[in-house]
């Protein structure tokens, strides 16, 4: 019995990008998410826990898990399995705990003049 294909890949979907991971340039195919784009180019570790230090990778795939976080273009905390990727990107693993900004003591005032 053959079936008709229940997913099709857009057109130029494949198209191959050029991101950095880590500071080395590698070739990505485009039209997906930057985990699932750096899955297929074989990276397995994007982010160490903060307490042990144990790697991760991307598990859900649908930003539920948090273990893909990654830095991405400077902005760190981003979920790669949540962002298209594109060219040019640079990429970053991310290690231990993020850096937060500091927490200002607001008046509830201006917490609702905003
Ligand atoms: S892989 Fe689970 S949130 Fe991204």
């Amino acid at each position: 019995m053959t079936s008709t294909p229940l997913f099709k890949t857009l057109p130029g979907a494949d198209a191959p990008v050029r991101v950095w991971f880590n500071d080395q340039p590698t070739r990505v195919p485009g039209g997906r998410s930057v985990a699932a784009a750096l899955l297929t180019a074989g990276v397995s570790r994007f982010r160490a826990t903060p307490v042990s230090a144990s790697p991760r990778a991307p598990y859900c795939m649908m930003g539920a898990c948090f273990d893909c976080l990654v830095e991405i273009d400077g902005v760190p905390s981003r979920q790669s399995c949540m962002v298209a990727v594109r060219d040019g990107m640079r990429v970053r693993s991310q290690d231990g705990a993020r850096n937060l900004p500091p927490v200002v003591a607001q008046s509830p005032e201006q917490v609702y003049d905003r």
